[in-house]
C-alpha cells in the first residue's frame, strides 16, 4: 500500500472508554500507512488496554504518566507535544473533551493537549445520551471554534443496549481524517504517491563554538514549497538549515546546520520523484574544523581565515549515476542577467529546471513575504511569473511540477 502518511509522526493520546481497543488497531493502521505513532494512555485508557500492548503495536515506549522521572528528563511532556505532526484523541471521551474545552492540565494526556500548537483530530467515542447532553455539544463546539476536527462518532451497536451516534469512528475512517487534516488525502491532489524532497534555509558553517557563517536566508519560500507540494498530496521530506519558521504542516523536517550535513540528510532521504533544492547553502566554510573552545581576541588582530569550498549539494544530486530524481529544481538569486546565468546554472549543475529570482536589493524578496521568478527549463523553455506572495508561488510551481511529471 502507499505510504500516505509516510514519515508523519502521530501523537495518539488513547482516552478510556471500551473503545480504546479500537484505538490499538488504528496504532497498527496507522504505521501501515507509513507513521510513527507515540501512543499516550490516560489512567482511564489503562483500565482497558495496557500500555505494554500499545508499545508493542507502535514499536516505541508508551507514555502514561506526566510526573515520570525518566521520560521527563528523556524527552518532556512539553517536547512530546511538539515532536510529531499531529496529535489523535482515540477514543475522546465526553471526560477529556470537557478537559479540553476547559483547558484542565491534570494528568499528561490533557497537559499535552494544552500544551501542543500541532493540528488536533478528536474521535470521540461515549454513551448516545453523553454525546448528546448539552455540556458535551457545548464543549464540541468550543473544540470545534478552536480550529480542532472531528471524526464520528458513528451511529450503531455500542456496548450499552442503546444505539445512536456515540460510537467512534473506524481506525480506518480516523487515519482517512487524518489525512485529509493534513491535506494528504489518498486520491486528492496531483502529486498522490510521489515523494519530494526539498531542502530550504540557510546552512551555518561554524568558525568556533560561537560564531558561523551563513546568509539572510529566511527559507519562506522552501517551507511553502515543501507545504504546497504536501497539500497537493505528496510524501515530503524538508531538509532544513537554521530558520524561524514553523514546520510546514504533514512534513518530514529534517534539521540540519551544515552544508555538509545537509547533503547527507538529502541523500538519506533519497529515492524521491522530485528534489527541489530551494535552500541558501553557504558556498564556503572554514578551512580548520570548528574545535570546542572560542577563539580568543588576543590584541595581535584578526587570525586569517582560510576557506574551503562546501559540497554542491544539487550538482551532487542531479548528477547521481544512479538514483538520480526523474526532476531535479535548482533555484538562482542573482541581482543581474537573471536568465542568462540561470542557463549556465543548468548546464553547470545537470538540473533540469531554474527557478531565478532577482534578489537585488530593490525587490525586497530576500526574507520578504513575495517573490517574482522565472521558471527556466533545460529545454530552453521559459516562463515569467509576476511577483506574488511565496505561497503562491509554491502553488503554481507544485503544480507546475506535476505537470512535468506527468507528461
Ligand atoms: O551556485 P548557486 O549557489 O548560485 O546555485 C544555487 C542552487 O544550487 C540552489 O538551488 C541551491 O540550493 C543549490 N546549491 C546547493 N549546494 C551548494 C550551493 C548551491 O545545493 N553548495
Amino acid at each position: 500500500m502507499i505510504e500516505t502518511l509516510h514519515k508523519r509522526r502521530v501523537l495518539l493520546v488513547i482516552g478510556g472508554g471500551i473503545a480504546a481497543y479500537k484505538a490499538l488497531d488504528l496504532i497498527r493502521r496507522l504505521r501501515e500507512r507509513g507513521a510513527s505513532v507515540c501512543p499516550v494512555l490516560t489512567a482511564g485508557a489503562q483500565e482497558f488496554v495496557t500500555p505494554l500492548a500499545a508499545a508493542a503495536l507502535a514499536g516505541e515506549r508508551a507514555h502514561t504518566d506526566l510526573f515520570d522521572r525518566a521520560s521527563e528528563a528523556e524527552i518532556g511532556h512539553i517536547k512530546l507535544a511538539r515532536q510529531a505532526d499531529a496529535v489523535v484523541v482515540a477514543p475522546a471521551t465526553a471526560n477529556l473533551m470537557a478537559s479540553m474545552a476547559g483547558g484542565h492540565a491534570a494528568d499528561l494526556a490533557t497537559t499535552i493537549l494544552l500544551a501542543t500548537t500541532l493540528p488536533i483530530l478528536l474521535a470521540p467515542a461515549m454513551n448516545v445520551q453523553m454525546w448528546a447532553h448539552p455540556a458535551t455539544r457545548r464543549n464540541r463546539a468550543i473544540l470545534e471554534g478552536d480550529g480542532i476536527r472531528i471524526v464520528g462518532p458513528n451511529a450503531g451497536r455500542m456496548a450499552e443496549p442503546e444505539s445512536g451516534p456515540g460510537r467512534m469512528a473506524e481506525p480506518n475512517e480516523i487515519a482517512d481524517a487524518l489525512e485529509r487534516m493534513l491535506g494528504l488525502q489518498a486520491g486528492d491532489g496531483p502529486l498522490v504517491g510521489r515523494r519530494v524532497l526539498v531542502t530550504s534555509g540557510p546552512t551555518h558553517e561554524p568558525i568556533d563554538p560561537v560564531r558561523y557563517i551563513a546568509n539572510r536566508s529566511s527559507g519562506r519560500q522552501g517551507h511553502a514549497i515543501a507545504a504546497a507540494a504536501a497539500a497537493a498530496g505528496a510524501a515530503v521530506t524538508l531538509v532544513s538549515g537554521p530558520v524561524a519558521l514553523p514546520d510546514p504542516p504533514g512534513v518530514a523536517v529534517v534539521r540540519v546546520e551544515t552544508a555538509r550535513e545537509m547533503l547527507a540528510a538529502v541523500e538519506a532521504a533519497l529515492p524521491a520523484d522530485i528534489a527541489v533544492f530551494a535552500a541558501a547553502v553557504a558556498d564556503w566554510r572554514p578551512e580548520h574544523e570548528a574545535g570546542t573552545k572560542k577563539i580568543k581576541k588576543d590584541g595581535t588582530g584578526p587570525a586569517p581565515m582560510s576557506l574551503v569550498e562546501n559540497p554542491d549539494i544539487l550538482a551532487t544530486i542531479a548528477r547521481r549515476p544512479a538514483g538520480r530524481p526523474p526532476l531535479v529544481v535548482g533555484f538562482a538569486a542573482e541581482t543581474d542577467r537573471v536568465i542568462e546565468h540561470a542557463r549556465a546554472k543548468i548546464a553547470r549543475k545537470g538540473c533540469d529546471l531554474i527557478v531565478a529570482n532577482d534578489v537585488s536589493a530593490e525587490g525586497g524578496v530576500m526574507g520578504g513575504a513575495d517573490n517574482a521568478v522565472h521558471v527556466i527549463r533545460r529545454d530552453g523553455a521559459i516562463e515569467t511569473w509576476p511577483r506574488l506572495g511565496k505561497d503562491e508561488v509554491a502553488r503554481r510551481l507544485v503544480a507546475y511540477f506535476a505537470g512535468l511529471l506527468a507528461d
